[in-house]
C-alpha cells in the first residue's frame, strides 16, 4: 500500500474546493491558508498547566540525513509549515544519527526556535555522569539552542546518575521539563519505580492502536502521579498501515472527522486521557498535514475508542 497518497480524501478535496477528479497535488501553501487554529486541540502538562497541541513531530531515522539539499528540502517544508498550523513539539535524540544537527540547522534557518517545544534525550549517562553531561552540552550545540524545553533520559540509561544532573540543569534554566523514556515493555516496571518516587514532568512510552500494553500499568500511573505522557511509535513504525491496508475507513469514523488511517490511529492514541501528545515520524509535508489534522475537531469517547481498538484487533 502506498502511504503517501492517503493524506487527502475526496471529501478533503471538496472542502478545499478542488474539482472532483483533479490531481491532488500537494500544495502546502493552499492547505495552510485553508487551515485554522480555531479548533486546535491541546492538553495541559500536569506539572505546570502549559498546554501542548496533541500532535508533534518525531525525527528518528528520517531526519538522519547527510544534509544534501535534496534530502533537506522536504524536512525544511515540514518545519516551515509546522508552526503556522499551530504545531510546537519536536522530539529528537543524540542517538538519531544526524537528526539533532538537521533540526538545529533548519530551526535556525527558518528562525522558528522560539515557537518550538524542543525535546531531546540523553543516553550516554550509561557510561557515567561526565559522559552524560558531555552529550547534553553537545546536543545544545547541535540544536543551536541555549535550553531544552524537555530533556528525557533515553531508555532509562543511567537514570540514577543522570536525574540529579537534569534537576540541576532545570534549576539553572537550561531545561524546562525533565523526564524518562522507554519503548520496551521489559522496562515498564523500572520506569514505574521512578514514576512513583521521582518528580517527573514527562515520560515517553511506546503506544499505538495495535500496541496498548502501556494501558495496564504506565498510563494509569502517569495520571495518578500527574506526569505528562508523549507516545513514541504511534504507528508502530508504519505497522498499523500494513494492518489496515487499503481497507476504507468505516463510515462512523469519517463521520467523526477522521479521513485517513493515520488520523484514525492518532486520534485513538491521543484520546487516551493519560496521553498529552503523540510524536509520529513526520518527514514529508503531506504526512504533516495528515498527521496534524488529528490535532483538530473532536476526540473519540471511551465507547468509540473501544470500537476503534476492536477494528484493528479483528483485522
Ligand atoms: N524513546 C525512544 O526510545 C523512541 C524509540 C523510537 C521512537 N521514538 C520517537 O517516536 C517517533 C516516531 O517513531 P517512528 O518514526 O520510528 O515510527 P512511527 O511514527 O510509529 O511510524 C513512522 C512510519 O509511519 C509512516 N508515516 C508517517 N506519517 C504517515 C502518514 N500520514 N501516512 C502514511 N504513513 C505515514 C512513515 O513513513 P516513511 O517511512 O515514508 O517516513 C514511517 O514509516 C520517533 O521519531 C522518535 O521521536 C522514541
Amino acid at each position: 500500500m502506498s502511504h503517501g497518497n492517503r493524506f487527502l480524501s475526496r471529501r478533503d478535496a471538496m472542502k478545499l474546493g478542488l474539482a472532483a477528479g483533479a490531481t491532488l497535488a500537494l500544495n502546502p501553501q493552499t492547505l495552510l491558508a485553508q487551515s485554522s487554529t480555531d479548533d486546535l486541540l491541546t492538553k495541559p502538562i500536569p506539572s505546570t498547566g502549559e498546554r501542548l497541541p496533541l500532535i508533534g513531530i518525531g525525527t528518528a531515522r528520517r531526519y538522519d540525513v547527510a544534509s544534501t539539499e535534496e534530502e533537506l528540502e522536504p524536512l525544511r517544508e515540514v518545519l516551515r509549515n509546522f508552526p503556522g498550523l499551530g504545531g510546537r513539539l519536536i522530539d529528537t535524540a543524540p542517538s538519531y544519527g544526524n537528526a539533532e544537527v538537521v533540526v538545529g540547522q533548519l530551526m535556525a534557518e527558518l528562525g522558528i526556535r522560539d515557537q518550538i517545544f524542543l525535546a531531546t534525550k540523553v543516553g550516554e549517562g550509561r557510561r557515567g555522569r561526565a559522559a552524560g553531561i558531555a552529550e547534553m552540552e553537545n546536543s545544545l550545540a547541535r540544536l543551536q539552542t541555549d535550553h531544552f524545553d524537555l530533556l528525557e533520559i533515553h531508555n532509562l540509561a543511567g537514570t540514577a546518575e543522570m536525574l540529579p544532573v537534569l534537576k540541576e540543569w532545570k534549576q539553572e534554566g537550561k531545561i524546562r521539563y525533565l523526564g524518562i523514556t522507554t519503548t520496551s515493555e521489559r522496562q515498564y516496571e523500572e520506569l514505574a519505580t521512578f514514576m512513583r518516587t521521582e518528580a517527573l514532568d514527562f515520560i515517553q512510552v511506546d503506544y499505538a492502536i495495535d500496541n496498548r500494553s502501556a494501558e495496564d500499568l504506565i498510563l494509569p500511573l502517569a495520571q495518578e502521579r500527574g506526569i505528562a505522557v508523549l507516545t513514541a511509535l504511534p504507528f508502530g513504525r508504519g505497522r498499523v498501515f500494513d494492518i489496515f491496508g487499503d481497507t476504507p475507513l468505516p463510515e462512523w469514523a469519517t463521520e467523526l472527522g477522521m479521513q485517513t488511517w493515520a488520523q484514525f490511529s492518532l486520534k485513538f492514541n491521543v484520546s487516551h486521557p493519560a496521553i498529552t501528545a503523540a510524536i509520529p515520524g513526520t518527514s514529508r509535508p503531506d504526512y504533516l498535514f495528515d498527521n496534524f489534522s488529528a490535532s483538530r475537531g473532536v476526540l473519540p469517547d471511551a465507547a468509540t475508542r473501544q470500537r476503534m481498538a476492536n477494528l484493528i484487533d479483528n483485522a
